[in-house]
């Protein structure tokens, strides 16, 4: 895997300060220096307080910007407290991340995932669109057919493979440090990227420097969505530096 083109999305959740842009300085000058870093795309999803500031400390950088979840609507509205993909994009967004599983929690359905899919591509950002099944849909055998409900729902008369990326996400692993076996893993991305015909699959859930060389070795993974260990820019590097050696 070490000349393969990949994908390291950092999403920082409710985190972060102003203070934390220095970590984002240091992760900056890792990969100008970087050897492969011509393989390497970068995309740090901050809160979206942080969005414009990034995005001009990274005017003339590789790594991208991307929001963690954005409104349905693409025009303006008596919406408080939401933001739509247009004023993301106005910001310095170029990714957004939708269908997060700790949103869909909050009660983002599949149809809902869906029309922010459309309107976000239709006001020009990429999008990370997040599936990935629960314990107890693991448990009892369900996660083929969550995962081909989400999407078949999610991607409901989208074909865009240029502009998504789908992250895999199993819940159960989601922050608890838990990762699935590499077999299981590998078949489940195999299984997306027949239902997609192709789609990129990222993989999220517990990734950090201690398990990244197993999770490289699964040779159809496209990149990976970070959580925690992408708020330590020493962790961030790590995790791209044992990727590719
Ligand atoms: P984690 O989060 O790496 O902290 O498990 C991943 C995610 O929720 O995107």
């Amino acid at each position: 895997m070490t000349n393969k083109y990949m994908y390291f999305i950092a999403n920082w959740k409710m985190f972060g300060s102003i203070n934390s842009l220095n970590s984002l300085d240091k992760v900056n000058k890792f990969l100008k220096k970087f050897k492969k870093k011509k393989f390497v795309k970068i995309i740090y999803c901050p809160p979206n307080t942080l969005i414009c500031s990034m995005s001009k400390m990274l005017k003339n950088s590789l790594i991208k910007i991307g929001a963690q979840n954005c409104h349905q609507n693409t025009t303006y509205g008596p919406f408080t407290g939401s933001i739509n993909p247009k004023m993301l994009k106005d910001a310095g967004a170029k990714y957004v991340i939708i269908g997060h599983s700790e949103n869909r929690l909050e009660g983002e359905t599949n149809k809902l995932i869906n029309s922010k899919i459309k309107n976000a591509l239709s006001a020009g950002l990429k999008v990370i669109f997040c599936i990935g099944e629960n314990i107890k849909e693991k448990r009892t055998k369900n996660t083929k057919k969550i995962l081909s409900k989400q999407i078949k729902f999610g991607l409901n008369k989208i074909n865009n493979k240029k502009d998504i990326l789908i992250a895999y996400e199993p819940v159960w692993s989601i922050g608890t440090g838990i990762i699935p076996k590499p077999n299981d893993l590998s078949e489940t991305i195999e299984f997306i990227k027949n239902k997609t015909k192709k789609y990129k699959v990222l993989y999220g859930g517990s990734v950090n420097p201690e398990n990244i060389r197993k999770l490289k070795s699964i040779n159809n993974i496209d990149g990976f969505l970070i959580g925690g260990a992408s708020q330590v820019s020493k962790k961030f590097i790590d995790i791209i530096k044992k990727t590719y050696n």
